[in-house]
């Protein structure tokens, strides 16, 4: 049986019931097949993958047809999450006619539920408009990485009440413009509560404190792929990355040692056939002839 896909609309309907959203982003089919597997609501194709998967410093060189090419393996793995993709840097800043076009393809080519954007009452007519000819958004608020150059790296936000207020104000902006959800990334905890309260829509946190609506981690962060750094806002549930590392060892050391391919990974000659190989070998001496026939080749 088909398992219906879950929405937009039951992400948001999710705070009414205060049901907790939980969220991660995937990056490729197979993660993807794993986090559904294990009832995550809403996957992420955060362009953190330019980070994670591409080795960028920053999310900004990700381009649209990145985000396609990730989107698709996701949609293609998740059968019950919402899968939103992220609007990469400079996919919706230069024109609005540019993010429709840009939107739209996210959601016929990759076929995701929603996409992401990041920034306040800025981006809130465009917001309106997206979601006006069907297509979902999710709002980012707080540290957005796409702005990390002004905003001097991965820095909390809102620590003084002119920001804070601010910031409080674009989340009523993007709620009243149709966002579904909004992302609050690296905003101290109690200004993420107020949010929290204040907007109809709920807020999925980032190392924002445990009061949003839900919680979104990046899956290489969670699971211990990414090394470079660990943000203090993630907890590891596993050490993939030292876990792999060994076992690439031992499969080195195997290879090297003849352990490995072993009898139960290979496939040989019958006996009879082997045998009769040798022995046309035997009489061959240095050059083979092909015993094939023209029409054996055909
Ligand atoms: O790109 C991403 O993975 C994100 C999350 C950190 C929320 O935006």
């Amino acid at each position: 049986m088909k398992t219906a896909r879950l929405t937009a609309v039951d992400i948001s309907s999710m705070k009414q019931k205060h049901e907790r959203i939980v969220s991660l982003t995937a990056y490729d089919y197979t993660s993807a097949q794993m986090l559904d597997a294990a009832g995550i609501h809403m996957i992420l194709v955060g362009d953190t993958l330019g980070m994670v998967v591409q080795g960028e410093e920053t999310t900004l060189p990700v381009s649209i047809d990145d985000m396609l090419y990730h989107a698709r393996m996701v949609t293609r793995g998740a059968r019950r999450a919402l899968v939103v993709a992220d609007m990469p840097f400079m996919s919706y800043q230069v024109s609005v006619e540019d993010a429709l076009r840009n939107a739209g393809r996210l959601m016929k080519e990759a076929h995701v539920g929603a996409v992401k954007i990041e920034g306040g009452a800025g981006v809130a007519p465009l917001v309106e408009r997206l979601t006006q000819i069907g297509i979902p958004v999710c709002g980012h608020l707080g540290f957005t990485p796409q702005s990390t150059h002004t905003l001097g790296g991965p820095r909390v936000q809102g620590r003084t009440v002119t920001d804070a207020a601010a910031l409080i104000a674009d989340a009523q902006s993007l709620s009243s413009a149709g966002a579904f959800a909004i992302v609050l990334e690296l905003v101290p905890a109690s200004l993420a509560e107020e949010i929290t309260q204040r907007v109809r829509v709920p807020t999925i946190g980032i190392g924002s404190g445990p009061a949003c609506d839900g919680e979104i981690q990046v899956f290489h962060d969670l699971f211990g792929l990414y090394t470079d750094f660990q943000p203090r806002h993630t907890r590891r549930y596993l050490n993939i990355a030292e876990q792999l590392t060994a076992a690439a060892v031992r499969y080195r050391e195997d290879v090297i040692a003849r352990r490995f391919p072993g009898p139960e990974q290979t496939t040989d000659l019958k006996p009879d056939v082997k045998e009769e190989l040798r022995e046309f070998l035997r009489r061959s001496g240095g050059a083979v002839k092909s015993l094939r026939t023209k029409a054996s080749h055909s």
